[in-house]
């Protein structure tokens, strides 16, 4: 993995920030030639129809990767407002996909993609979608990593300009996806959810489809943790690491590492050393459900070491277990307190 991003809802690609691959240029292509029928300022938007003004998709832009722009500011405006468009507004939905198999996709979350006239996601997200799902669509719109405002952006301008819109990523949209942000955005432009009959398809997040590789690590009390600093300040994650680990949750950690975010994980493993014992089990699921899928389980005290391993990348998830969890036959289990109550 090279990916060098800190874009929380893009980090699983191997391609650069920006860069264009053989897909993302035939989806570019596809996309460019839509007309969604915003009714001001069409011809100024770079990227697409729908919508977005020249200068909002260039400060969405999708080779800043979600780093601070020249001046510092890593703030992105919204194009287009609800005055733009003259359309009754689509439906906007954010599908979940689940860990990456089709078989791993939800019923409804197929059908939600089959109802959709536009598909609109990061561009390994959208190769994830069975092909006669894909092939069903009117259009699809996918770009590259990073540019997660931009594009939560054009679904909903999609929407808003009359299509029915499905918005995808990997895992749950509620889990550090895009279901909050297409709702924060839908607020700034001056529109309601209800406008576009907003709905959100639940997937199995990562945690759960890591977990169940690992045996089963969960089945108490969990908390999630992301190490990515893209959006929170480093020492905020280092804060709730602290809080967290000092008490006997599980944790997941998402984004564990990347090339940039190497001092992250190896601040997170001494956090984690100061409140757990080092032979705490740790587990470690790259790829659940993928082709690349590998599985480890591991302890504590090694864990650091590993962050330089292939194993740990931007599409892996840890699972740190606690006081009470044990291997047992190659499986973590954490136990839910039934031994307390019961004799078995
Ligand atoms: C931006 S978060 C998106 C999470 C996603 N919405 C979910 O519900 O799983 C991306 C992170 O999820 C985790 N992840 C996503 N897919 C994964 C997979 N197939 N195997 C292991 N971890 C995965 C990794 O920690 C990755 O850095």
């Amino acid at each position: 993995m090279s990916s060098e991003t800190n874009a929380d809802a893009a980090e699983e690609s191997t391609s650069k920030c920006g860069g264009v691959t053989e897909t993302e240029s035939a989806s570019s292509s596809t996309s460019s030639s839509s007309n969604c029928g915003a009714s001001s300022d069409e011809t100024s938007s770079s990227d697409s129809a729908c919508g977005a003004s020249s200068s909002d998709s260039s400060s969405a832009s999708e080779s800043s990767c979600g780093a601070s722009s020249d001046d510092g500011s890593t703030e992105q405006e919204v194009g287009a407002t609800i005055e733009d468009f003259d359309a009754e507004p689509g439906q906007l939905t954010a599908v979940g996909l689940g860990p990456g198999q089709p078989e791993g996709m939800t019923e409804r979350a197929k059908t939600a993609l089959l109802e959709a006239e536009h598909i609109v996601g990061y561009t390994t997200y959208i190769d994830l979608i069975p092909d006669e799902i894909t092939a069903a669509a009117d259009e699809l719109y996918d770009t590259p990593m990073c540019g997660e405002v931009s594009r939560t952006e054009e679904a909903i301008d999609r929407a808003l300009a009359g299509n029915d819109v499905a918005i995808v990523g990997s895992g749950d949209p509620n889990v550090y996806a895009l279901a909050g942000l297409a709702l924060e955005i839908l607020e700034s432009k001056g529109a309601t959810a209800s406008m576009v009959e907003f709905d959100v398809v639940p997937g199995v997040p990562a945690a759960q489809s890591c977990a169940a590789r690992l045996g089963a690590p969960l089945v108490n009390d969990t908390v999630s943790v992301s190490l990515s600093d893209h959006l929170v300040p480093m020492p905020e994650i280092e804060s709730r690491l602290h809080a967290v680990a000092s008490e006997n949750f599980t944790i997941t950690i998402y984004n564990p590492w990347s090339r940039k975010r190497r001092e992250n994980f190896q601040k997170c493993c001494e956090i984690l050393l100061t409140h757990r014992d080092p032979e705490t089990p740790v587990g470690i699921v790259h790829g659940a459900g993928r082709e690349d899928e590998q599985v480890m389980i591991t302890d504590l005290a090694e864990l650091e070491d590993l962050g330089e391993s292939e194993i740990i990348d931007m599409t892996t998830t840890i699972v740190v277990g606690t006081e009470d969890t044990y291997v047992w036959d190659d499986r973590m289990v954490t136990p839910r307190g039934y031994e307390t109550k019961y004799d078995y």
